[in-house]
């Protein structure tokens, strides 16, 4: 995608894009009379309205664009950023649709938002919409390199333009984590997450540790050997450090099951096929790090990815069986469909042990109950700290990947309490359904010093992998957690 920033409108691009608000009764009777004789019509015969998002298109004769795309803003004073993100979505499907590559646009100089964030988020809009994931389709759609020309004053136009280098970053690296969910299960293994992790470690501030199966059986990692051994791939532990601050550090631990068949408590026949994205917290991991270090961001971010498959054969764990975990504690398994959080429970407490980050926050695909609860539009999460969790949920509404917290009250406290064992990875209630999203927490927490550390556990089962496509969103992988994370640590 190339942008660039202008003071007045590009008349050398295919498209004009002119925003509309509500308030502007003069429908650019002064700029275009053709035009607003056009648009007065057709609000009349309704083949136009003046709700945010509606489009209206048409060639005017002897106009110097090849075509002109009015969109509603809706009101001046609601014109959000989020709103910016989605007009740019309409300018994309309209272009790609007709076939056209460039554009000029006048949506950036008519509304009053600050230019830095305005510019972030335009692009965004820009190339989240203009993903696609066609690598495995034999016939591929002529995408050539779209245009953009942004009309904007002069004056602000140099933090308009570092609001879009930002964007871009962030876009692409959401982009990457799409890719890496899309990919199907037979490519993305444990191997290949850490390949990925290895080609972040070419940034100078960014070193890649690979735990192998070997040192995890030597270090005491039992519960990501269970997890891991129905499989013919080895697991790992993947530890990513981003160091540019000059203290400090967070946790971002991911989970990254390459494909979850839900081991012997087997997953009903249908319920398979998305379990590919099983590691989208992994890919928001190597997304965020890989955004982080391109901006250049004052932190310092530890990236932790316990990886493995979660599958059936000889030496897979079985219902019923006794895992001793890094930290010490016996977890039953009383089903190995609830996989997930045992590899985060090692990973967190090797984290927490061996790197001492004074924040941890995981993201995972967790429970089909955090779907249930939420739908597809908002990831849950749980924390023991209220300001962090503020933070989060700040993060989500500025990036529109968004965040609502659940309660962790004391009385949630016991329910993955063991009766052979220190544990058990599912709660007898409802069969770890009942509050299923937050008792998966429960767990988790016990494997962090709730004393010492703030931590937050992030579910993204709905976010991660769309059922359809939505506004910027495409079906499927939406990369969720890559720009939460981001505008979290850009403060
Ligand atoms: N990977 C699944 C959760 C999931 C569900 C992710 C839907 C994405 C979409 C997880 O490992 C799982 O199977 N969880 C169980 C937990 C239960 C056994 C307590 C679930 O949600 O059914
Ligand atoms: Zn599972
Ligand atoms: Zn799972």
């Amino acid at each position: 995608m190339k942008i660039n920033v202008q003071e007045s409108l590009d008349t050398k691009q295919e498209v004009l894009v002119l925003g509309l608000f509500d308030e502007d009764n003069e429908l650019f009777k002064k700029s275009n009379e053709p035009l607003s004789k056009e648009l007065e019509d057709a609000i009349k015969k309704k083949l136009f309205e003046r709700e945010f998002g509606k489009t209206y298109s048409t060639s005017i004769k002897d106009s110097v664009y090849k075509s002109i795309l009015v969109i509603s803003l809706g009101k001046k004073q609601e014109l959000s950023i989020e709103r910016i993100r989605r007009s740019m979505q309409r300018t994309v499907d309209y272009l790609r649709k007709r076939k056209y590559s460039s554009f000029t646009t006048n949506i950036l100089n008519i509304s009053d938002l600050a230019p830095k964030e305005l510019g972030r988020a335009a692009t965004e809009g820009l190339m989240l919409s203009d993903y696609v994931f066609d690598k495995y389709k034999s016939k591929k759609d002529d995408r050539p390199e779209l245009k953009a020309v942004f009309q904007y004053p002069d004056n602000k136009a140099k933090e308009l333009l570092e609001g879009i280098s930002q964007g871009k970053i962030i876009a692409d690296a959401t982009n990457y984590a799409k890719d890496l969910v899309n990919e199907p299960a037979i490519v993305v293994n444990p191997d290949y997450i850490e390949s990925e992790a290895k080609k972040l470690s070419k940034h100078p501030r960014i070193k890649v540790k690979i735990m192998n199966k070997k040192e995890l059986e030597q270090k005491g990692l039992n519960l990501i050997l269970a997890v891991s051994a129905g499989s013919d791939h080895d697991p790992r532990l993947i530890l990513i450090e981003y160091n540019n601050a000059p203290k400090g550090m967070t946790a971002i631990v991911g989970k990254g099951i390459t494909f979850d068949s839900g081991g012997y408590d087997i997953k009903p026949a249908g319920q398979f096929a998305d379990m590919k994205c099983d590691m989208s917290g992994a890919a928001a991991v190597l997304g965020t790090i890989k955004a982080a270090s391109e901006l250049g961001l004052k932190q310092n971010i530890l990236g932790v990815i316990p990886t493995c498959e979660n599958l059936i054969n000889g030496s897979a764990i079985k219902p019923g069986d006794i895992v001793k975990a890094y930290n010490g504690k016996t977890i039953e398994i009383m089903n190995t469909d609830a996989e997930g959080r045992l590899v985060l429970a090692d990973a967190i407490a090797y984290a927490e042990k061996n790197y001492a980050p004074e924040i941890i926050i995981d993201l995972a695909t967790l429970t089909g109950a955090c779907v249930v609860a939420l739908g597809y539009y908002v990831a849950g999460f749980v924390s023991n700290d209220e300001k962090l969790g503020s933070m989060l949920v700040k993060a989500g509404n500025d990036s529109y990947d968004r965040v609502w917290q659940f309660p962790f009250f004391e009385e949630y406290q016991d329910n993955m309490d063991g009766d052979i064992s220190d544990l058990k990875n599912i709660s007898p209630k409802g069969k770890g359904r009942e509050a299923g999203s937050i008792t998966g927490g429960v767990f988790i927490s016990k494997f962090v010093n709730l004393d010492k550390t703030k931590w937050a556990h992030i579910d993204i089962a709905g976010t991660a992998y769309l059922a359809e496509a939505k506004e910027y969103n495409q079906k499927y992988a939406s990369g969720s957690g890559v720009r939460l994370l981001s505008y979290y640590f850009m403060g």
